[in-house]
């Protein structure tokens, strides 16, 4: 640039003139968040730009990876400093000389509104646009519900802000959300010379608050109404979807002045609003878990082909997986009639897509010359990584591994998906224990987005991390656990379960907890997912471990005796509910009914009722008190590793944070509290895990054991 001083780098935003053009950069590691010494920054640019008789046009761009991402996430909830970002808007928007916005990379949230609020637009093809604020449960609070509408129509701007997606730069111009698409990757060259152009045509500013995209009002009131009756089926209950409507609406119906000042009364309760507070935990705690010690400590090891051992349920998912990130699999089955079902389950899986018009016969095919089978262990002998999915009995796992050992190349990371057992056990019985981790996915595999990583005692840092970025290569949400039974989900899993099975003993109805489950924001509850994944699996569990099981804990023994009559649940027609010819969503069954009625009677409970919200403390109590466990005994990191597990792997729902996050907002001291009381009835059951009951003590909460949070 050939003009005046060269801008200080501690400044995040800095302008100088290149020619007629004051060039505006926004330079904000690591996304260029609109904190408040940015929104300073660009008034203060904008009123050199006035003050300035040289100045023709104004240029803004980001510098590094991003136009702008929006808005500083980390100052929502913390006392206000101004200028607020619709001030910043207001103040380019009404810049008297013309303001090009030139974008690369994310323009997201307030960084669309920024754009939005400069008179033209620019943006390389690579570039991401949106207003995902629903996803933080905010709405657009710097114009964006005014701006948009007036700038696309109502209906398209509908639908970005209720979807929160990012738009990719070619169809952003289609909408109309931008004017010229830029070549390459690199916004200010492109910028400038479209700034220069404008100032040499002598192009007017052209304020988006005047834009004409509603003059089609009937078509925009239906596309209002449209929006509003989609959102109440389907928004279950979140609160900033339907602020969005309202804010909408009002650029239908009132002057943009009056809209903007409705925009910022929502906007202001929607931040006020404990989902905002849940989601927002969301966000930074599932950025926060890929931080473990060992990806720290150590560099990932290659990780270019893959084995499964065994091609059942988990194999063939994982497979998928695998083979979707573009990774070469080799499966190995322990006979030609059980690698032939291997490799049916993965093509289902594609096939199911072809049918469904999401794939091509082609691209399959291409997929599939990917994919290997063998029944000898010898094809894994170059392979970078294995995950072992074969029956969940030790002696089995052990037997595999054996071979594992013998044929596979040294460095090579071998990885079990067992759910329960003993991984340092399996890794002490090879001559490689340091190369052995758990790599616990969730079913489907190809479509659960959790993946814990459970390190054993003796494994390498650079196997963990090979874990944290295959994770990563498999679009997965790593979550680093310990070794114990069940790891951090299923562990937890097994405690609130029983919490569910002493109610229904009590006298709630399967049904009575599942729906209360479901109004508290959960798909499913806990019945429906038994019946889901089949209640075999759970009953060979307790099978297994009647043992060694607490002859003085409460075993309830309903799902027993459901069972014992061959009902699996969905698969066999019939469970804690009824599908008839295949059905997918159950029917409540009286027969079922009548067998927790005599099981009652067996053990000579006096039966009463529950209120929703009884069950609810229940069953989020245990969670809670077992979460805490897990965190005290280091198998969880930090609680926000027990969130994310919930979040991504169980269902919970997202507004809430998870688990911990929904402690800390109910106060633990309640939660305890609750513990207290009913550990009245059954003590053995509940047990106030030590952290929780130091946690009330010191009067401190689990985000203060999330620390970079
Ligand atoms: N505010 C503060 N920090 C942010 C941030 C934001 N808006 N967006 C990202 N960050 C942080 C992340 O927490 C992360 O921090 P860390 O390194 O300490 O963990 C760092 O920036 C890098 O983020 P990612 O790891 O996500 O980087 P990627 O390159 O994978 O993705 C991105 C970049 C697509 C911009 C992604 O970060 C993103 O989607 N950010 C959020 C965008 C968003 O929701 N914007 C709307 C904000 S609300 C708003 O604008 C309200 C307004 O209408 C008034
Ligand atoms: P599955 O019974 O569907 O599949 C197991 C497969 O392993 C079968 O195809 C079998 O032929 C094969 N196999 C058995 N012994 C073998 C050997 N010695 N060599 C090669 N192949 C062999 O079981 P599923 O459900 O896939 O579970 C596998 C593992 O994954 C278990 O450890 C289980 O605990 C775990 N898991 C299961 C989840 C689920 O929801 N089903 C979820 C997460 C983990």
């Amino acid at each position: 640039m050939a003009t005046t001083p060269t801008p200080s780098t501690s400044e995040p935003v800095t302008f100088q003139r290149d020619a007629n053009v004051l060039v505006v950069t926004i330079d904000n590691p690591p996304v260029n968040a609109l904190g408040v010494d940015v929104r300073r920054g660009l008034v203060a640019a904008i009123d050199a730009a006035e003050a300035d008789s040289d100045v023709a046009a104004v240029l803004i761009v980001g510098a590094g990876r991003n136009f702008i991402a929006g808005a500083d996430i980390r100052e929502f909830g913390k006392t206000p400093q101004p200028p607020s970002l619709p001030e910043v808007c207001g103040r380019i928007e009404n810049c008297s000389k013309p303001v090009v916005a030139a974008i690369h990379g994310a323009a997201l949230g307030g960084g669309l509104e920024i754009a939005l609020s400069a008179h033209y637009r620019l943006a390389v093809a690579s570039a991401k646009l949106g207003l995902p604020e629903v996803q933080l449960g905010l709405l657009p609070g710097s114009g964006g519900t005014q701006r948009a509408p007036r700038l696309i129509g109502v209906k398209p701007a509908l639908e970005l802000m209720l979807s929160g997606r990012h738009t990719g730069a070619k169809e952003a111009l289609s909408l109309g959300l931008i004017d010229r698409l830029g070549e390459g990757t690199d916004a200010l060259p492109q910028g400038l010379a479209y700034a220069k152009e404008l100032v040499a045509a002598k192009a007017p500013v052209r304020r988006t608050r005047d834009a004409q995209g509603l003059a089609d009002t009937e078509a925009s009131r239906a596309a209002l109404e449209a929006a509003r009756a989609d959102t109440a089926k389907k928004s279950r209950g979140l609160f900033s979807p339907m602020k969005i409507i309202e804010a909408v609406e009002a650029a239908l119906t009132q002057p943009f002045d009056e809209g903007m000042a409705l925009e910022r009364k929502l906007f202001l309760q929607c931040i006020d609003s404990p989902q905002r507070a849940g989601l927002i935990h969301a966000f930074f705690a599932e950025r926060e878990v890929l931080k473990a010690p060992e990806t720290k400590a150590a560099k990932p090891r290659p990780l270019e082909s893959a084995g499964i051992v065994g091609g059942g349920t988990m194999g063939a998912g994982i497979a998928v997986a695998m083979l979707d990130a573009g990774m070469p699999v080799t499966m190995i089955e322990r006979d030609e009639p059980s690698l032939a079902r291997g490799r049916a389950h993965v093509e289902k899986v594609y096939d199911g897509l072809i049918q469904k018009g999401r794939m091509t016969a082609e691209a399959k095919a291409a997929v599939m010359a990917r994919f290997s089978g063998s029944t000898s262990y010898d094809a894994l002998a170059k392979v970078d990584i294995v995950v072992e999915a074969v029956f969940e009995e030790m002696g089995v796992k052990k037997a595999v591994f054996a071979e594992l050992d013998r044929v596979c190349k040294p460095g090579a990371v071998l990885a079990t998906n067992t759910s329960y057992l003993d991984i340092d056990e399996i890794a002490a019985s090879i001559s490689r224990p340091a190369d052995v981790v758990g790599l616990h996915f969730f079913s489907p595999a190809n479509i659960m987005k959790l993946l814990e990583i459970v390190v054993p005692g003796k494994v390498s840092a650079d196997v963990v991390a090979t874990g944290f970025e295959l994770a990563k290569k498999l679009k997965k949400v790593p979550v680093r656990a310990g070794v114990c039974d069940g790891f951090i989900g299923n562990r937890i899993l097994a405690v609130y379960r029983q919490a569910a099975d002493h109610m229904m003993e009590d006298g709630a109805s399967p049904y009575q907890i599942d729906k209360a489950v479901r109004d508290f924001g959960y798909p499913m509850g806990p019945f429906q997912v038994s019946d889901l994944a089949g209640g075999d699996i759970g009953w060979a569990t307790r099978k297994r471990k009647a043992a060694t099981r607490d002859p003085k804990a409460r075993y309830v023994q309903i799902a027993d005796r459901i069972c014992e009559r061959g009902w699996f649940g969905q698969k066999t027609q019939r469970g804690y509910y009824l599908y008839p010819e295949g059905a997918r969503t159950g029917t409540d069954d009286p027969e079922v009914l009548a067998i927790i009625d005599a099981e009652r009677q067996r053990a000579g409970i006096a039966t009463r009722n529950f209120t929703d919200d009884e069950i609810m403390r229940r069953y989020m109590a245990a969670m809670i008190n077992e979460g805490a466990n897990v965190v005290h005994q280091r198998i969880a990191l930090r609680p926000l590793d027990v969130d994310v597990t919930f979040l991504y792997g169980y269902g919970f729902p997202r507004h809430r944070g998870g688990p911990m996050k929904y402690a800390d907002t109910v106060g633990l001291a309640n939660v305890l509290a609750d513990i207290r009381e009913f550990a009245k009835q059954d003590p053995l059951f509940w047990k106030p895990s030590p952290l929780l009951v130091e946690l009330v003590e010191r009067g401190a909460d689990f985000a203060s054991l999330n620390q970079s949070e």
